[in-house]
């Protein structure tokens, strides 16, 4: 063997030697890293692995029981199993289902033939093989305009659907969901029936990682709207890491402060400040508009990084994304982004101002179907006759050609829709 051959085979070796380091590094940090904040292994618990086993499509799911949660028999639960009897899938804590609903026709409007309606309900308890359980809040007409129907499916639910009634359901799905990382404590904050999502990670919490600080602060108006509050009391004097923080806006005369509740008035910064040890702490929100649009922009401001703030809207967007907050490449912008509704013959100027085209549609007052508002259940959805529009991300829902979904979706150039 010739000196150059030798220093060949060595150069060979530590070549080797070096691949083989780096495969096996990249292995360890392809096992250890499971959620978006980076922590030490032994604090990070895998929470219930993304629905590989999902269905596609509508599921026949049987309402096994039914139970009001609070004392103003506003808030009823419905527990529900698949009719196959297959397992279930297993989902992320703070996940929602989706129905399809044949509800009868309205006589308002003079159509009493049955119709179709999309809606989304929050899973309220943690993942559980053998069923789902969501919690459904009677949705009065509004109280500026008592003449108006109250809300279709909230009544439907509470008035019609009983027990071994056959619902159909779509996957679980959202973005909405605990981050699995036990060493950043959670703080949930929930308005009225925001508190389902919080409910399924704060079960899965105490159950899973009992040792990880996790915090709820929870505003009902008095003690007849506190849903699951035996459950929260059992839970917070079982688990010394569960601060239990609820506020009543209107406590009733009855109602007792330390017993019932344990402050009054807002969930606002000063109470979080007040209240909250010092540190970084996840933020999961979900309310009321006002709300929303209050804390969550007054987290920023204290300083809380926008992946640390984790927040849901059960209705039309009450949030709207700041410049800091947001990383989506900005869309340019054009005179001529004319965005034309053909069947309710509008056109209209995007401006940029709104997150998407559902927004948009509603800040003009144009009446578009919507339901889980993130692009999974495709209730938004709407041929698109002409021109480009562009996702953030790639949505969950198959978009069939030529159409476009309005919840996820930013025109990029002048668009005629069918809507
Ligand atoms: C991801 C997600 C999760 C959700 N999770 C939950 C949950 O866990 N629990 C829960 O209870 N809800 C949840 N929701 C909300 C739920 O999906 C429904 O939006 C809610 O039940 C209201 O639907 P509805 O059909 O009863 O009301 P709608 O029929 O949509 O009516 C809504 C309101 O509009 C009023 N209204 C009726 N006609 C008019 C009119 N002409 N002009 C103006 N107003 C009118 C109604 O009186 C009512 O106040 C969730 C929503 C999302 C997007
Ligand atoms: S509202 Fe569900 S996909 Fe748009």
């Amino acid at each position: 063997m010739t000196v150059a051959q030798l220093l060949a085979y060595i150069a060979v070796a530590l070549l080797l030697q070096v691949m083989a380091g780096v495969a096996f590094a990249m292995w360890r940090r392809l096992s250890t890293t499971v959620g978006p904040a980076s922590a030490g292994m032994e604090d990070v618990v895998a929470a219930p692995s993304a629905p590989s086993g999902a269905w596609s499509g509508w599921r026949e799911f049987r309402v096994v029981r039914r139970e009001f949660e609070d004392a103003a028999q506003t808030q009823c639960s419905f527990h529900l199993q698949p009719v196959d009897g297959a397992p279930l899938t297993p989902y992320q804590p703070g996940q929602y289902l989706t129905f399809s609903l044949k509800v009868p026709g309205s006589v308002a409007a003079a159509s009493v033939a049955e119709r179709s309606i999309t809606r989304c309900y929050s899973l309220s308890d943690r993942p559980d093989p053998t069923g789902y359980r969501i919690t459904i809040k009677r949705v009065p007409p509004p109280e500026a305009q008592p003449g108006l129907p109250p809300g279709v499916s909230s009544e439907y639910f509470h008035d019609r659907v009983h027990e071994a009634d056959v619902l159909q359901v779509k996957a679980p799905s959202g973005h909405f969901f605990i981050d699995p990382d036990a060493s950043v404590p959670a703080v949930f904050i929930a308005g009225g029936i925001g508190i389902t999502p919080m409910m399924s990670m704060l079960r899965w919490c105490v159950a899973e990682q009992p040792e990880r600080r996790v915090h709820l602060y929870y505003g009902v108006r008095c003690s007849s709207d506190h849903a699951f509050k035996p459950l929260l009391q059992d839970l917070a004097a079982a688990h010394p890491a569960f601060k239990l923080n609820v506020v009543y806006g209107n406590p009733g005369v009855d109602d007792v402060l330390a017993r019932d509740y344990q402050h009054v008035g807002y969930i606002d910064l000063a109470l979080l400040r007040r209240t909250l040890p010092h540190g970084r702490h996840q933020f999961y929100v979900c309310g009321p508009p006002p709300m929303m649009r209050s804390l969550v922009p007054a987290l920023r401001e204290w300083g809380v990084q926008a992946d640390d703030i984790h927040f849901e809207a059960f209705g039309p967007a009450s949030v709207r994304p700041t410049a800091s907050a947001s990383t989506e490449p900005s869309v340019v912008i054009s005179a001529s982004m004319a965005v034309r509704f053909s069947r309710s013959g509008r056109t209209l100027a995007w401006d940029g101002q709104d997150a998407n085209l559902l927004d948009f549609a509603e800040r003009h007052d144009l009446a578009v179907d919507s339901g889980c508002r993130s692009g999974s259940c495709g209730a938004c959805q709407t041929r698109l006759l002409s021109g480009v529009i562009t996702y953030a991300d790639k949505p969950d829902h198959d978009i069939p050609k030529g159409h476009c979904l309005l919840c996820v979706g930013k025109p990029q150039s002048a668009l005629v829709l069918e809507a």
